[in-house]
């Protein structure tokens, strides 16, 4: 029988929450029979304290060579400081997509069951690229940058992911009444992309409506195209809807080069107590395990975590149990070994 292949993976365990579920997802990568080297760095105020960057250029090169990162959340300051790392790394690489997938895990008594929502988040433009100043005191600009290039490709990238994954309906989010040329291009282009896939049924939504239709009912959508800051503030509320922020998995996808990393932040509040809950990050390396081609091992790290959530006996504070990131993951490596 073939060696089976070591994949090299950048690692940016981040800060915060970060290390806890990083670790504890490593811990699980490595108990599917995958093989990985991991090449760690750290990212943001940390990096900037032992190296004077905040962004060691070691670690681009490592993205570059290896063209896979999985990663934690990296905290940004707010209204001032450094630029976001995650925004950084998104646009040095291209990583035009952000693709979130939100699920029901069995066991949790959610909202609705049964929830299956795809997020496709533009994810170099709009209100991200930092395009920001003072005009004169008191008045700022910020300005939006929406091009016909970077909304043809989402929408190319989010109708292909469409065909290809069974799924049958795309909805382009919008606020195109007032943001009309910004907005508006940014429907033109999906309008366009949609009539090379008649198979794949189109339509659209006002952003302020689409957020009160999904806490309503969101068996009314299947996948969601949106720009940069749409697409992050909806797949919070979506996160919500299946359990919160510890459970919703995200990719950074480019053309040939991929982050992946959970929708959650850092969470200053609950880092370091061994409460944090890792399974918005393992849904992500699961992810990354099936773009490695390691279909095997990601089957296997979905099914104990199914297990361990239908149990109901080992999960976090965060869905409703008492188990801390250790037992929890503990509760997943015994899953696993005995599938
Ligand atoms: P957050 O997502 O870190 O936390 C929001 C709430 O969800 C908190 O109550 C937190 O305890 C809870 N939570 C988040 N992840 C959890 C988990 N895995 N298990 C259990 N509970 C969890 O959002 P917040 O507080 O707005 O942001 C904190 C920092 O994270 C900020 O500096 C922000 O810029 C940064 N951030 C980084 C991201 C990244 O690295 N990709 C993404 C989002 C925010």
């Amino acid at each position: 029988m073939a060696e089976k292949k070591t994949h090299k993976v950048t690692l940016i365990p981040g800060d915060g929450i970060g290390p806890e579920v990083t670790q504890a997802v490593v811990r699980i990568l490595e108990a599917t029979g995958a093989k990985f080297e991991w090449e760690r760095f750290a990212a943001g105020a940390e990096a900037f304290e032992i190296h004077g960057e905040y962004i060691p250029a070691a670690l681009y090169e490592s993205i570059e060579r290896n063209r896979v990162a999985l990663k934690g959340p990296v905290t940004t300051p707010i209204g001032g400081g450094f630029k976001s790392i995650n925004v950084t790394l998104r646009k040095k690489f291209d990583l035009f997509a952000n693709l979130r997938p939100i699920r029901n895990l069995p066991g949790l008594d959610t909202k609705y069951p049964g929830v299956d929502l795809v997020i496709v988040r533009e994810n170099t433009e709009g209100e991200y690229v930092g395009l920001e100043h003072e005009v004169v005191p008191g008045v700022v600009e910020s300005i939006k940058v929406i091009t016909e290039k970077g909304s043809t490709r989402i929408a190319r990238f989010a109708f292909e992911y469409a065909r290809k994954h069974g799924r049958k309906k795309i909805h382009a989010i919008h606020k195109a009444n007032i943001m009309k040329l910004s907005d508006g291009l940014f429907l033109r282009c999906a309008r366009q992309v949609a009539e090379e896939f008649p198979g794949i049924a189109y339509g659209e939504h006002l952003i302020d409506n689409t957020c009160m239709q999904l806490v309503m009912n969101p068996f009314q959508y299947d996948t969601l195209l949106l720009e940069n800051l749409y697409g992050d503030i909806v797949s919070d509320l979506c996160a919500g809807l299946v359990g919160g922020l510890g459970l919703a998995p995200g990719a950074n996808l480019g053309v040939d080069c991929a982050i992946f990393e959970a929708v959650h932040g850092s969470a200053p509040d609950i880092a370091g107590k061994d409460v944090a809950n890792p399974t918005a990050l393992l849904q992500s390396a699961i992810l990354m395990l099936r773009r490695l081609d390691e279909a095997a091992a990601a089957d296997k790290a979905q099914k104990a975590l199914e297990t361990v959530y239908a149990e109901r006996k080992s999960l976090t504070r965060d869905v409703g149990g008492t188990a801390g990131t250790t037992q929890f993951t503990g509760a997943v490596l015994a899953a696993m070994a005995q599938n």
